[in-house]
């Protein structure tokens, strides 16, 4: 299993992904359709491994485009990626959140099929767990009724793979759920670039320490946690992308589906977070407390004991660390990646 076909490979995590891929020997074929990526992040990819993959701009959901990539490539197994990701924005456009994210899933998975390949690995998130009812989640509690379009896409693709896998017995995936992933490149040069004003709290947090925001608003400091506000299991970018190449080592002798938590295992709160940042970069955040957001829940964290014991994979870096490295990445790349 060597070549391996990465939709959605210039985003946050697919581009940080690749970067792992190359360096752990793989040879990975890029397809992303730009549609919240840079073309520059090609050129970093390849600043940072002297690699420049092969690379095609198209839309998964472009079922003839994708087929020439299947066919001039002799794709082993693929890391799936692309899709739609912002929870608010797919409550307000549901009819795009569900026709792309399933739409590009459907076309890969049938591609697959026509090309004899016979592994994908997953881009799931804890979303699927809905509001849990016992911390921490493990990958057996039920999958729940998402609190929004894109979760629900997830759960939807899940068991499309889940159905596929029941239907032909060579075809496996690994559904990969992430808790939060934060950080970027330590480098500086790759991380997250989010259109507008960053819906999630770490690219948030960067833009202030910049000041190219005034204030971060903490979205509520009345959740049943030790300091009122929210927790989350935040995960390094880069121990997330170490995930999947331990994923893809599992996928070789995997029969059906199986599914892990990628997370640290640690809950950490917003205060806490920006404190993390404080203590990391030397800047200071200033803070209000605002309304909860819709939809939140007070807690959410991983137990991650199921991808150390099978997948032989654990997160290493701290959420310091990963403060450290967006701040560095939000400084060198103040508007984003031109
Ligand atoms: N938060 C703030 N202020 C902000 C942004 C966020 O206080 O400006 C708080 C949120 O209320 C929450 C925490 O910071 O308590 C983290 O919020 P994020 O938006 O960064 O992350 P979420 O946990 O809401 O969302 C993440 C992923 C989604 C996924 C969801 C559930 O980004 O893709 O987890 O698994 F669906």
């Amino acid at each position: 299993m060597k070549r391996i076909l990465v939709t959605g490979g210039l985003g946050f995590i697919g581009s940080e992904t690749t970067i792992e891929l190359i360096k752990n020997g793989y040879e990975p074929v890029v397809v992303d359709n730009l549609f919240n990526s840079k073309s520059a992040v090609l050129d970093r990819i390849e600043e940072l491994t002297k690699v420049r993959p092969a690379f095609y701009q198209v839309d998964c959901c472009d079922e003839k485009a994708l087929e020439k990539v299947f066919g001039e490539n002799e794709i082993d197994a693929v890391i799936h990626f692309a899709g739609y990701k912002a929870v608010a924005e797919s409550v307000e456009k549901p009819l795009e959140y569900y026709r792309n994210n399933l739409l590009s899933s459907i076309v890969v998975l049938r591609l697959m099929k026509r090309h004899d390949v016979h592994g994908i690995i997953f881009s799931s998130s804890a979303t699927v767990y809905g509001v849990p009812s016992r911390l921490p989640l493990v990958e057996t509690d039920p999958v729940q009724e998402a609190t929004n379009p894109y979760g629900e896409t997830k759960i939807m693709i899940e068991r499309i793979i889940e159905d596929e896998a029941k239907a032909d017995p060579d075809f496996k995936g690994i559904l990969l759920r992430y808790f939060n992933p934060i950080g970027a490149h330590p480098s500086g040069l790759l991380g997250e670039d989010p259109n507008g004003i960053p819906n999630n709290l770490m690219p948030y947090v960067s833009q202030v320490a910049i000041g190219r925001l005034n204030h971060l608003n903490v979205n509520g400091d009345d959740y049943p946690t030790p300091d009122g506000t929210g927790v989350r299991d935040y995960i390094h970018v880069v121990d997330l992308a170490r995930g999947h190449v331990a994923a893809l080592k599992r996928l070789e002798t995997l029969k059906g589906v199986d599914v892990y938590n990628l997370g640290t295992g640690r809950g950490t709160s917003v205060l806490e977070v920006v404190k993390a940042f404080e203590k990391a970069t030397g800047v200071k955040i200033p803070y209000v407390i605002a309304p909860r957001r819709p939809g939140d829940v007070a807690s959410n964290y991983a137990d991650c004991s199921k991808a150390e014991r099978e997948l032989h994979w654990r997160a290493v870096l701290t959420v310091e660390d990963a403060c450290r490295d967006a701040y560095n990445f939000q400084k060198m790349n103040p508007e984003g990646i031109k």
